[in-house]
């Protein structure tokens, strides 16, 4: 008998399946149409991997309770497997799904496979081809109980950090893929974070492309530590074969989106989150694409775009270094306190020094910086905001003048830095106890008598204006 199915054979679901072959795990693989069992067959032949071309002999090949683990498209094609599935499964069988899935279908497929009488456990599965093959970051959620029994097969193959796996039980229904989705959010922001950091040294100090690859390199040995960090070095050293430059200026400067960085703001618009960096990066994807009106506006609309008057260019490098430490550190905080509102909105008990840990390896945000995000976090259950714990309050203390600096001589210069402005601009909003939001009362009160209330008495006022 296999002990689990991996339903759906592209890139991501073949590289789980043979991650869990390696590790021992006799693993079923099916996909709806035969090419890709085929060629998953012809390309990955493995001892403990069985591929079938039936569906009813792929479930019946399975010890019970059955866990099939779905690695198909995110959306419609969810539902229509998992519809495919029920008539062949049994009772307590347990059903995964490892793709983007937005979670509220994931909350959804959760409730209708309960009435039913089966078990949905959403897994956020974050780390690309290689991670899914060598150990990826894996959140999974659903019924506690259910978890039990695909727990060691998720936490054999997870990426493992001093030993420990990271992937974790996160919650009920579809909070693991909410989880994922903030991940992804964080991976807009930092990606974003990191290009202005790019944009600021190539357009600004005048560095070239090689001097910033040895810079991120250098700066990847430091508490920018991350694998974002390290990849952007590498691709900062690759050459286009045909014109001999720079690999990164040969690339059309419009970037795509799958979605998942869209659902993070649209749900902190729902929880009532100012998610203000990820959301910036998400726009700045938006306005990426319009690559022929922002040619033409180049033309039309005047500004300075120019070098910044930067003699000590060492010094500026490292300004720009605090400026984007500063940055990543304020979109973690936003990100976390977004899983907080979520946790008791939706009442879920996240657990987010778990969540840190169990980004450390494996995923596209692994990083350093997480180890004291989830210290943070574990030494003060009630943190309402990682900006306030005492090692990121220092460093922040000590880098929000370098920020001040950066998106100051951006500006300046006519360079958009709408992340870094973000971080600096929800930074003095949060620490600042007069918001003006008492002026904003009284216009509502003045035109709607929506009421206000008074810092000296207790109760709501109006005011014939
Ligand atoms: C991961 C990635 C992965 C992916 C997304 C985001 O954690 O492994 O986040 O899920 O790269 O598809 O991609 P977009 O930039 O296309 O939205």
């Amino acid at each position: 008998m296999n002990s689990i199915g991996v339903f759906g054979l592209g890139v991501m679901g073949a590289n789980l399946a043979l991650n869990m072959a390696n590790k021992g795990e006799k693993v079923a693989v099916y996909n709806y149409t035969p090419d890709l069992t085929e060629a998953f067959q012809e390309k990955h032949p493995h001892e403990n991997t069985t591929a079938y071309y039936e569906l009813t002999q792929f479930i019946h090949s399975l010890e019970k309770p059955r866990k099939i683990f779905l690695m198909v498209t995110a959306g419609a094609v969810v539902d229509s497997v998992i519809n495919s599935l029920l008539p062949l499964l049994e009772q307590g069988d347990i059903i995964m799904d490892g793709g983007n899935s937005n979670f509220q279908d994931s909350n959804r497929r959760y409730g209708y496979l309960k009435e039913k009488g089966f078990h949905f456990i959403g897994v956020g599965v974050s780390g690309g081809e290689e991670g899914a093959l060598n150990g990826p970051s894996l959140m999974p959620s659903g019924d506690k109980e259910a978890y039990q029994h695909v727990a060691p097969i998720l936490e054999k193959i997870a990426a493992q950090v001093d030993g420990k796996p990271c992937c974790s039980y996160l919650g009920k229904e579809g909070s693991g893929h909410y989880v994922k989705m903030v991940h992804n959010g964080i991976e807009y922001a930092d990606m974003q974070l990191i290009t202005e950091a790019y944009q600021f040294l190539r357009e600004r100090l005048g560095l070239n492309v090689d001097e910033i690859a040895a810079i991120f390199a250098e700066w990847n040995k430091g508490e920018l530590e991350s694998y974002l960090m390290e990849i952007t070095a590498d691709i900062l050293t690759h050459v286009d074969e045909e014109t001999k430059k720079p690999l990164v200026d040969v690339i059309l400067d419009q970037s795509g989106q799958k979605g998942t960085g869209k659902w993070t703001s649209q749900n902190a618009l729902d929880t009532g989150v100012p998610l203000s960096i990820i959301t910036e990066s998400v726009f700045m994807r938006f306005l990426s694409n319009v690559k022929e009106e922002r040619m033409m506006a180049e033309q039309e609309l005047a500004g300075p775009n120019q070098l910044a008057d930067a003699a000590d260019k060492d010094q500026w490098v490292e300004l720009v270094r605090q400026a984007l430490f500063m940055g990543k550190i304020i979109t973690y905080a936003q990100g976390f306190y977004q899983y907080k509102q979520a946790s008791e909105q939706y009442n879920w008990d996240l657990q987010l020094d778990e969540i840190a840990l169990i980004f450390r390896g494996g995923c596209i945000i692994r990083a350093g910086i997480l180890n004291e995000i989830s210290k943070a976090f574990k030494e003060d259950k009630e943190l309402s905001n990682l900006l306030l714990s005492p090692y990121f309050k220092t460093i922040l203390n000590n880098y929000q003048a370098s920020m001040r600096k950066v998106v100051i001589k951006g500006m300046e210069t006519g360079l958009a830095l709408p992340c870094f402005n973000a971080s600096l601009v929800y930074y003095d909003g949060y620490r600042s106890a007069k918001s003006g939001a008492n002026l904003i009362q009284a216009q509502r009160d003045y035109f709607g008598a929506h009421t206000y209330q008074r810092v000296d008495k207790e109760g709501h006022f109006h005011t014939e204006w």
